[in-house]
């Protein structure tokens, strides 16, 4: 697949069929993510890939209602966390642990679409219990789960209307005007 085609067929799906994903796999998502650019080659990213039944039922247990209801079908759940010592933090007090991992985390996305993966990355889970579940380090901050599943032949039947909308409309984005300048 080209890139251009990649980078469009990303999409935040909640719509999964069941699929398996090999350990080779998940090394190529996880070395494609660690090809990203970070502060002084820092490399701050961590990524737990869970795919037993019991660990993905822990996981989901942590997401917010709305999130659990469409979360449940995916075959794998990557947390991604890190922590501010892990990475830069400039002299005026800019840390980049955030943006680095976050670098990380799109190339992986991209990674597993170029694969036909469906990847959702959410916000909306309880930090403290996901950090418990995963037993990590104090100071570890889950900064997203990404939802993992195969590309659905039918729009999973719980889906909310506005949902439903999201998964059969293109995304909006903003117009170029709007977030980019040419000096
Ligand atoms: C940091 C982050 C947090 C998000 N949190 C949620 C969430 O809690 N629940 C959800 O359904 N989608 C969540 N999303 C998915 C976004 O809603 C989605 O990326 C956005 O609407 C653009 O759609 P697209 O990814 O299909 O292009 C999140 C995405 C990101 C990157």
């Amino acid at each position: 697949m080209e890139f251009e085609d990649i980078v469009k067929q990303r999409r935040s799906l909640r719509s999964f069929a069941p699929v398996e994903v090999s350990d080779a796999v998940i090394r190529e998502l996880a070395i494609a993510a660690s090809r990203a650019p970070s502060c002084s080659n820092k490399q701050p990213w961590r990524f737990v890939f869970t795919r037993s039944k019991g660990a993905l039922e822990r996981i989901v247990g942590v997401l917010a209602p709305g999130n659990a209801s469409w979360a449940k079908q995916a075959s794998m759940i990557i947390a991604v966390w890190s922590q501010a010592d892990l990475d830069c933090r400039t002299p005026d007090g800019r840390d980049y642990y955030q943006f680095d991992t976050g670098m990380a985390t799109a190339l992986l996305l991209l990674a597993a679409t170029e694969r036909n993966l469906v990847t959702h990355p959410v916000a909306g889970f309880d930090a403290q219990a996901a950090r418990d579940v995963l037993a990590l380090p104090t100071g570890a901050q889950v900064i997203t789960l990404i939802m993992v599943g195969g590309r659905a032949q039918a729009i999973f039947p719980e889906l909310k209307d506005w949902q439903i909308k999201a998964e059969t409309e293109p995304s909006p984005r903003m117009a170029f005007e709007d977030f980019a300048t040419i000096m």
